[in-house]
């Protein structure tokens, strides 16, 4: 059964979507959390047929920086399924119209795209059990209700086979003393002038019109007050408690965010790897350095270093 928390995705599906296509730092939380849970993969990676679910996935914007980890590490892609779901009718039509390209991109992916709702009675009478290698779920449980945070996670547990890999992130509390607004703004100019001087006026235009979507969606959020965001160590205790046997977590800076990627059987997973930014910008696995690093000039530097429009590497 649907409820009118839905709305809130349908009617912001567009922007959701645009934010993936120049905005940097979420490019590079999505390509983190990728590398991560593909590398968990392991012994799985080299299996005849491998079953990938992104639980909540919205538009889809996931699948891209998947797949190709996918494809760095794997022969082929032969085998592979991709299934997406999601709540919000319109992330779905959003995400089925992207398979367009994205089948051409990786066309031995079997893909399907379901609408489904992940805390509906029935909803592993739609999946089943024990189905999938890789579950992943970007950027959900903090959205939900604060208490069916670990109903959610059960499910994702439940839908990987037993030495399957379960992958999650999510935005967490900021401290008391740091807006999100502080950390972004610098963030947010630097990407400016990185897109003016690789990519000229018309690029500028594209990251200041996802820019201003982000400040809008950032806004109509606080207005819907959705639940408070979780501890860096809820989550990872979220993983424990559901009977993940190995976690690894790692940090992001874009709003403040935790991957976890774990196992259900003993292999402990690799250490998620660092973006550039989360790198530079974070001098340590806390909240300590936050305000004083992620400054105009410390963002800009990483961004110069890509030479090149962030958008130019996305169809
Ligand atoms: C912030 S978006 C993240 C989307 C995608 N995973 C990504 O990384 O781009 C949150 C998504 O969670 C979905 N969602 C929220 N509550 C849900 C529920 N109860 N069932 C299914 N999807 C849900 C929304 O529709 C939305 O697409």
């Amino acid at each position: 059964m649907l409820d009118t928390h839905h709305d809130f995705w349908n009617q912001w599906s567009q922007a959701y979507r645009g934010f993936s296509e120049t905005v940097e730092p979420y490019r590079a939380a999505q390509r983190q959390l990728a590398e991560g849970a593909v590398a968990a993969l392991n012994e799985n990676l080299a299996r005849k047929n491998l079953s990938i679910l992104d639980v909540g996935g919205g538009a889809g914007n996931l699948i891209r920086p998947l797949l190709e980890e996918l494809a760095r590490r794997r022969e082929h892609l032969d085998g592979v399924s991709y299934t997406l779901t999601d709540g919000a009718k319109e992330m779905t039509e959003l995400a089925l119209q992207r398979l367009e390209d994205l089948k051409q991109r990786f066309p031995k992916v079997k893909f399907s795209v379901l609408h489904l709702d992940t805390l509906a009675e029935d909803f592993h009478d739609n999946l089943g059990s024990g189905i999938a290698d890789l579950v992943i779920c970007s950027w959900n449980i903090e959205y939900y209700p604060t208490e069916s945070r670990r109903k959610i996670i059960q499910r994702l547990v439940r839908l990987a086979h037993p030495r399957g890999v379960v992958a999650f992130s999510s935005s967490v509390q900021l401290p008391d003393d740091l807006n999100i607004r502080d950390v972004l703004m610098p963030l947010g100019q630097a990407q400016v002038l990185q897109a003016l001087l690789t990519g000229g006026l018309g690029e500028m235009k594209k990251v200041i019109s996802n820019l201003k979507q982000i400040a809008a969606f950032g806004t109509a959020m606080s207005s819907r007050q959705f639940p408070e965001k979780p501890g860096m160590m809820e989550l990872a205790e979220l993983a424990t408690q559901t009977g993940l046997e190995s976690v690894v977590t790692g940090y992001h800076l874009f709003g403040a965010s935790v991957m976890v990627v774990a196992r259900k059987d003993e292999q402990l997973p690799p250490p998620l790897p660092q973006s550039p930014i989360a790198q530079a910008l974070v001098g340590k696995p806390g909240y300590e350095a936050y305000p004083d690093t992620a400054t105009f000039f410390s963002y800009f530097g990483i961004l110069m270093q890509m030479k090149k429009p962030v958008s130019s590497s996305i169809r």
